[in-house]
């Protein structure tokens, strides 16, 4: 397994919360490099792009004002096998079933309010990277 980047996100339950620091934290705990951040606030149009592959979900309008309601963090991560690895550290969507010692079993309260993202296929990471970041921003 080689060395490859991910994209991940604070979502603004944890940036209103107070949180940001305490997820960096656990990032670089767990062996990541943050090579791009950025804090942006997203708008509608943007949240409805970047879950596009959501939009006949029941879900998809209260995930799309969720997103947009307050400022975020976007982020790209580096480490060996950085999508699997940053989706374990993030833990379950849902953190009724997020392992001890996950983001989300810390910090989310809600299938819907579970304060971090991430990439779920290189592929993904790949497109997803290119909404927020261009090649240039990054190191
Ligand atoms: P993410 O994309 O945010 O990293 O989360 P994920 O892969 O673990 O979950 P995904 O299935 O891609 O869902 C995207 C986000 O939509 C919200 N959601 N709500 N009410 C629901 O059943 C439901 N399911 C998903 C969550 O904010 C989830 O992270
Ligand atoms: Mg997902």
């Amino acid at each position: 397994m080689s060395v490859e980047r991910t994209f991940s996100m604070i979502k603004p339950d944890a940036v209103a919360a107070g949180q940001v620091g305490e997820i960096l934290a656990m990032i670089e705990q767990a062996g990541f490099k943050i090579v791009g951040l950025r804090m942006i606030r997203m708008t509608e149009k943007q949240a409805q792009g970047f879950y596009a592959v959501h939009r006949e979900k029941p879900f998809f309008a209260g995930l799309v004002k969720f997103m947009t309601e307050g400022p975020i963090l976007v982020m790209a991560l580096e480490r060996e096998d950085a999508v699997r690895k940053w989706r374990e550290v993030m833990g379950a969507t849902n953190p009724a079933n997020a392992a001890e010692g996950t983001v989300r079993k810390r910090f989310a309260s809600s299938i819907e309010r579970n304060c971090v993202h991430g990439s779920d296929a290189p592929e993904t990471a790949a497109v997803e990277l290119g909404f927020f970041f261009s090649a240039a921003d990054l190191l």
